[in-house]
């Protein structure tokens, strides 16, 4: 139903209550699923509670009273900004790095725990060479990355191996799920050797609960530096057939660090785990989705990268965006001081049922009958110059494992979907699969 049109569009500051429900019913229940490594009780109990359709009516009704122009929220001496209109969040992931840097206070915080060099913690001028050095060996601009033909080899063995597993008690879980999704990426990233280097992810994984905490945790610098020392290995031993070997080769400049870009793409493959995983129970309980994924041809696999798009619209793994203003911002009604965070609440989006007639159901169409760009806010991937370099690489997994679990088997999903109205969180790590022999395709 389209929102009764509203006069004020432009800056509001929000008196102190309706500062406080942003607070407590949209900031502090994603800070507490975990930013940067989610957190398996807390998100069981988010699903439960449905925090996500919480903080989806705070917003609602902040827009309905003030309009749609951007809330200014001050505490602790910050200026946030909350966009509510899809322009305007357009707006400033358009003016990134630069009015509107991807560099924000409490994210440098968090992830300078694992990755104090990653693009995008960085500022000018390193932050040109690093997202240069991201586009160029994860081929940004390329649906698919060279390496396609070895990857997906990669993808499907683990696939196999991961089913064989699971058909041994007929169920699907994700701990299986998650023990292959890593022997994937470790292939993938850093090479064949390192299918089962552990230590590697684990130490990332450790330095990522404490990123989870930004100020609040003392930096682990032996667990970086040897962290640091495992990847300088797999880069040294250059594979040609996976990212560490186009590292090893690629042209870097003087502060480019290519090491130190590899952390974030490990980090960054849990959230395709997950968001696969996702897909999986939506293609297990949408039958006529999954007959067009089984139709669906390689190497592109266009319908299953749109159902992996439309699984990251519906739970965004990046729920908060932020930006910091680097300089004064005009806005109708006002100006933006410099240093003032902008914060871009995807779920808000990409689930408005004003603006979205599909906002709650699986339509994988939209990412490819054009109704998607349509919407400037729908940003599964971010957008704009600091949109994610990997998004086409993450596709090309993702599209690959989902294909060769669908071939190989059937899958029913042991928690209930209602297609016409899915929920707002979903649990990951709760979900589960009977598995049986595919079923004979006419
Ligand atoms: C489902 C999986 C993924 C999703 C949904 C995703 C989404 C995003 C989003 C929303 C951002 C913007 C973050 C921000 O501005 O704060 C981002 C940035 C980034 N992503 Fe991804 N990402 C995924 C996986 C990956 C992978 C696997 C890689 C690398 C192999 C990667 C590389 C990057 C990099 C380097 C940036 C920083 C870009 C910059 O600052 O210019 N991402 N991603």
């Amino acid at each position: 139903m389209p929102r009764p049109s509203s006069e004020n569009h432009g800056l509001t500051t929000l008196p102190a209550t309706d500062a406080f429900r942003v607070l407590s019913g949209v900031a502090l229940p994603t800070i507490a699923n975990g930013v940067i490594k989610r957190l398996p009780p807390v998100m069981r109990l988010a699903e439960k509670v449905r925090v996500d359709e919480t903080a989806d009516r705070v917003l609602r009704r902040l827009r309905d009273r003030h309009g749609d122009g951007p809330l200014l929220i001050k505490a602790g001496g910050r200026t946030f900004a909350l966009p509510l209109s899809s322009a305007d969040a357009g707006r400033v992931l358009d003016g990134s790095p630069s009015p509107f840097s991807p560099a924000n206070l409490e994210k440098s915080a968090a992830l300078s725990h694992f990755q104090p060099h990653g693009v995008l913690i960085s500022q000018e001028p390193e932050r040109g060479q690093r997202r240069q050095f991201n586009e160029n060996v994860l081929e940004t601009g390329e649906p698919l990355h060279h390496l396609a033909p070895a990857l997906a080899e990669k993808v499907r063995e683990e696939a196999s191996r991961m089913l064989a597993l699971a058909e041994v008690g007929g169920r699907l879980d994700w701990h299986t799920f998650n023990v292959a999704w890593w022997r994937i990426v470790r292939r993938v990233t850093l090479g064949d050797a390192a299918r089962d280097d552990h230590r590697t992810t684990d130490l990332l994984a450790g330095l990522r609960m404490r990123a989870n905490l930004a100020y609040g945790m003392k930096k682990n610098r032996a667990a970086r530096e040897e962290l640091g020392q495992r990847l300088r290995a797999h880069v040294a031993r250059a594979e040609k057939d996976c990212l560490a070997g186009v590292v090893a080769q690629a042209p870097a400049q003087p502060e480019t660090d290519p090491l130190g870009q590899i952390p974030h793409w490990l980090f960054a493959f849990d959230a395709a785990g997950i968001t696969s995983y996702r897909t999986l129970a939506l293609l297990a309980t949408h039958p006529a989705e999954r007959a067009k994924a089984l139709e669906d041809k390689g190497p592109l696999l266009p319908y299953l990268r749109a159902c992996e798009l439309e699984s990251v619209r519906l739970w965004p793994t990046t729920p908060m965006i932020l930006r910091d203003s680097t300089e004064d911002t005009d806005w109708p009604g006002g100006t933006l001081p410099a240093g003032s965070t902008v914060l871009i609440f995807a779920p808000f989006f990409h689930r408005d049922e004003e603006e979205l007639p599909f906002a709650h159901r699986f339509t994988p169409e939209i990412w490819l009958d054009g109704r998607a760009q349509e919407h400037p806010a729908l940003v599964p991937f971010s957008a704009g110059p600091a949109e994610c370099p990997g998004r086409n690489l993450v596709l090309l997994v993702t599209s690959t494992l989902l294909s060769a679990l669908l071939e190989r088997a059937e899958f029913t999903a042991l928690t209930t979907l209602e297609p016409g109205r899915l929920p707002s969180t979903l649990d990951n790590f709760g979900l589960r699969f009977d598995i049986t022999a595919p079923r004979q395709r006419p």
